[in-house]
């Protein structure tokens, strides 16, 4: 049995938390599919995005931030985000480093968001999770989330001749 614990986020854990995401996403980040059908985008890989991404959370909300500690070093993290308005808080990412994973530590961080979301007045918590994303998919109704609605996110490049074109205008699209 693995031994960690779980901590508030200190702003010295910023690297590693970063770290761990780009380590973790692959597979599982939509700018990873933007990437993967596009390119990078304005010269930014997808892992500098999410990589960014997640630093905002961790610098807007650091107390709404926890991470898990194993042999005195971060292995996972979790972010969290407050409606004060809608009350419905947010856990835009968890991550867990991929030698550590499979031993609690993500439903650890979940369980210590969920409490610290509920603590600050939050009336449900919201998780999102891909398709593709089966752990997602796997842990989170296993914690007590319901599947309330499915998404479909769209792309298309507004530069160069990649596709811009209103397809109803081309010749031959059918018209009323
Ligand atoms: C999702 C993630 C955070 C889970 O972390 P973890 O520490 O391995 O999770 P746990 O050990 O607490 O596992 C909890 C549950 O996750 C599910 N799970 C874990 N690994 C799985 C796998 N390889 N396949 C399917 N389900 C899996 C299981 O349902 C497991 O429950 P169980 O212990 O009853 O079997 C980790 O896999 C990860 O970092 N993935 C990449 C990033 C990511 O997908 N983040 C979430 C974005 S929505």
């Amino acid at each position: 049995m693995m031994s960690f614990t779980v901590r508030p986020y200190r702003p010295a854990d910023l690297p590693q938390v970063c770290a761990i995401t780009v380590a973790s996403f692959d597979g599982v980040a939509i700018d990873r599919n933007i990437e993967r059908q596009y390119g990078p985008v304005g010269g930014r890989g997808w892992a500098e995005r999410k990589a960014r991404a997640v630093s905002i959370d961790c610098v807007e909300q650091p107390d709404g931030v926890f991470v898990a500690e194993a042999g005195g070093e971060v292995v996972g993290y979790v972010t969290t985000r407050l409606d004060d308005f809608g009350r419905i808080g947010r856990i835009p990412d968890l991550a867990v480093a991929e030698p550590h994973r499979g031993h609690g530590v993500g439903r650890a961080l979940i369980r210590r968001a969920v409490e610290w979301l509920r603590g600050r007045g939050m009336a449900l918590a919201k998780i999102e999770t891909l398709e593709q994303n089966a752990r997602g998919q796997a842990l989170y109704p296993k914690l007590g989330f319901r599947e309330v609605a499915r998404q479909i996110h769209y792309v298309m490049p507004l530069t160069g001749d990649g596709g811009a074109a209103d397809q109803t205008d081309a010749p031959g699209a059918d018209r009323e």
